[in-house]
């Protein structure tokens, strides 16, 4: 009987480069508390928030998309048709199918392979674990991954729990082959049992008939029809959950990639609350020369694209250094988080 030939790829990946997009609409507390009631102070301490971006009609997920992907194959030095797949994580791709990467990547000119995928905000930092697979698998040379929401679409403007958080926007990076390890094994995992802790106030083929029945849609009255789904938040619970579990998978991660916190040349995690980020750097004990992103204050919390967003910026203020280190973490819901050591590009 014949025998299947197998592929080999790289035996290390790398980040090659990464590009970021942002909405250039700016919306301030002030502007949040015309919604709820609540006050700058308020969101300022407990969140860290100052600003977010929300997208206008014309700034939409395809858009941000190309535009922070053109910048990650700008930083690559490769072209989109060289890309062997492209990955896009995002929740608020408002087609159930297709996949919002086929169109990604038909406008970058590539026929690669093409999905989403659905990880909440982890969604970075799975499809990185995927990609740098993929490449050393060989089923792809180079992959494209994206994280990009428009969380402006899924949040109820009169929700406490949820109004000043959300923001919208794109992050994107290549993932190549590389001559030495820029890649650290992940560490990623779920908790289904905290399913419910983060999610949508009604599933889309469950709209409630009239706000009468839509339980917790306070406030979605619009000439009396149901407005949403909405995201909605057990913010105490998945607080407690973020500062404690994901301080031990980031320092799982430290071991599994074999370095220390004081090797690292910059921390970045998912950007889901400022006091979330001050507890993580604590249990990991990061010595204060190590650059912690913050962007949460300007940008909110945007999701899957947190993370390259920031990346990008540390890069571009010089904060962090080209080809150290960084350790990311992305945790959201499901409950879902990932975390790696990387290469910077
Ligand atoms: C949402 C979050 C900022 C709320 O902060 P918190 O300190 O937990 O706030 P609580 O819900 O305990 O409420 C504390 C008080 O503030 C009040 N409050 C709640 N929302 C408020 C708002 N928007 N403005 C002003 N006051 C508010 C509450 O009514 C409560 O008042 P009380 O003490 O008089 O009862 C916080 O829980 C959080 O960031 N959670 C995790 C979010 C996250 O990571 N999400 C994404 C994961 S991907």
């Amino acid at each position: 009987m014949a025998q299947i030939r197998e592929k080999q790829g790289a035996a290390h990946t790398r980040i090659m480069g990464v590009g970021g997009y942002v909405p250039s609409r700016v919306v301030t507390n002030e502007e949040v508390c015309t919604w709820i009631d609540s006050s700058d102070e308020w969101i300022r301490t407990r969140s860290g928030i100052e600003t977010r971006r929300w997208a206008t009609p014309e700034e939409t997920v395809l858009e941000m998309s190309v535009e922070a992907a053109g910048k990650a194959l700008a930083a690559s030095g490769i072209t989109g048709d060289q890309l062997g797949a492209v990955i896009v994580s995002t929740v608020s791709h408002m087609h159930q199918t297709p996949a919002l990467a086929c169109l990604v990547a038909d406008r970058l000119g590539t026929n690669g392979a093409a999905y989403d995928i659905s990880a909440g905000c982890a969604g970075f930092c799975y499809g990185v674990a995927q990609a740098s697979d993929m490449v050393k698998a060989g089923s792809a040379e180079y992959v494209l991954v994206v994280g990009v929401e428009r969380l402006s679409d899924l949040t109820d403007v009169h929700d406490r729990g949820t109004a000043f958080i959300f923001g919208d926007g794109a992050g994107a990076v290549v993932i190549g082959p590389s001559d030495v390890p820029g890649i650290g094994p992940v560490v990623w995992g779920s908790e289904g049992d905290k399913y419910e802790t983060i999610t949508q106030t009604f599933p889309w083929n469950e709209r409630p008939e009239s706000t009468e029945d839509a339980e917790g849609a306070e406030g979605a009255e619009d000439g009396g029809q149901v407005r949403g789904p909405f995201l909605r938040m057990e913010g105490q619970a998945v607080f407690r959950w973020a500062s404690y579990q994901m301080a031990e998978v980031s320092l799982k991660a430290l071991a599994e990639a074999g370095v220390t916190a004081s090797d690292l040349d910059a921390f970045i995690p998912h950007q889901a609350n400022m006091r979330i980020t001050d507890r993580l750097v604590k249990v990991l004990g990061l010595p204060e020369h190590v650059p912690v992103a913050r962007t949460i204050a300007e940008f909110g919390n945007n999701s899957a694209a947190t993370i390259p967003l920031a990346m990008e910026r540390m890069l571009e203020d010089g904060s962090a250094p080209h080809g150290g280190l960084a350790l990311l973490i992305g945790f959201g819901a499901g409950l879902v988080y990932a975390a790696q050591v990387v290469s910077l590009p």
